[in-house]
């Protein structure tokens, strides 16, 4: 079957008055109808600039320059503005990184409900809102946002953008962050089941591999703008092949012994997608020389996607 969303070489690049930032640079994939493809990557990688970008939704600094873009036959590059909107309304739902950007402040919540839900009549709200763990919010949606915590906010534009609008792709950009640890597990159970009643595919973005771990099926690992590796997720787990991925596994908290100190990755990312060679080098605890110098390729290496000189030698 055809991939719901195909990604080629996809950059997006921001002017600023220090020059333009590369925040995006040459990602490609594709996307399964079903299939949750789960990105990772520390802060400041590129994950929600990726998003922005597949909604075409980025801001006006930003310069999209992108190979392919194609969601379920549409080309996104070319299509019209009326066009993306209906697909953006209809088909492809977003739930942004910061909630509170994304409500209106001085307009009570219940109606900011109903604007985005036309034709929500109270049972299917109340449905809703159970869904997510709200249940209890029912008689205060004449309050405003500010009346709101931060997770229950999140939690209100989660049921919008994918229970109350079925998207055929659902974009998640950290939805669980801001989220305890027994609601973030009810959220992360509620888009898998989601996902099995509808069939929608989904890119879930998170910092956090535990989290991504338990809701992808392939996970992409991002750093300074690059898709740097993408795997089956037990694969990934498995046989790491970038040493940056080893390097984020071996941060893990799960990952780490009793009274040994918490592993970090040395050095900082800062500067490094303007370097020549493969962004990583500097940190890399398996560089080479070649690695200042150029920038790798795509290789197949096991059944992982790697942007590596040595990820064989080092596996
Ligand atoms: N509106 C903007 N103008 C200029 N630079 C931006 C803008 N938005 C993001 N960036 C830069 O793009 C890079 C990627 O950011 P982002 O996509 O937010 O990363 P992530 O979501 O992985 O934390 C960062 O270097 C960030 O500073
Ligand atoms: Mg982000």
């Amino acid at each position: 079957m055809s991939a719901l969303l195909s990604v080629r070489d996809l950059g997006v690049a921001f002017r600023t008055r220090e020059g333009d930032v590369p925040a995006v640079r040459e990602v490609s994939f594709d996307l399964a109808r079903g299939e949750i493809l789960g990105l990772v990557g520390e802060s400041g990688s590129g994950k929600s600039t990726l998003l922005t970008a597949l909604t075409r939704m980025l801001p006006p600094n930003a310069r999209l320059d992108a190979g392919r873009l194609a969601f379920d036959g549409a080309d996104l590059v070319k299509l019209r503005e009326d066009g993306m909107r209906k697909l953006r309304g209809d088909r492809i739902g977003l739930i942004p990184q910061r909630p509170m950007t994304s409500l209106s402040p001085v307009t009570p919540v219940g109606r900011q409900l109903r604007w985005h839900l036309d034709g929500l009549d109270d049972g299917r709200l109340k449905e809703l809102l159970a869904g997510v763990g709200l249940g209890a919010v029912l008689d205060r949606l004449d309050g405003y946002p500010h009346e709101f915590s931060g997770g229950q906010l999140q939690r209100l534009l989660i049921a919008v953008a994918a229970i109350g609008k079925r998207p055929d792709l659902l974009l998640a950009d950290e939805p669980t962050t801001t989220l305890d640890a027994t609601v973030q597990a009810q959220v992360l159970r509620l888009l898998l089941d989601l996902r099995d009643e509808i069939g929608c595919s989904m890119i879930f973005v998170s910092h956090d591999l535990g989290v991504i771990s338990q809701v992808s099926d392939r996970i992409g690992v991002m750093y300074a703008g690059r898709l740097v590796e993408l795997a089956p997720a037990a694969e990934l787990f498995a046989t790491p092949r970038h040493p940056y991925t080893r390097a984020l596994l071996d941060a893990m908290p799960s990952r780490h012994r009793r009274g040994e100190p918490l592993r970090t990755i040395p050095g900082t990312v800062t500067g490094a997608n303007r370097l020549a060679g493969c962004p990583f080098a500097p940190r890399c605890a398996s560089v080479a020389e070649r690695c200042h110098e150029e920038n790798p390729e795509v290789r197949t290496v096991g059944e992982s996607l790697v942007r590596c000189h040595v990820a064989e030698e080092s596996a």
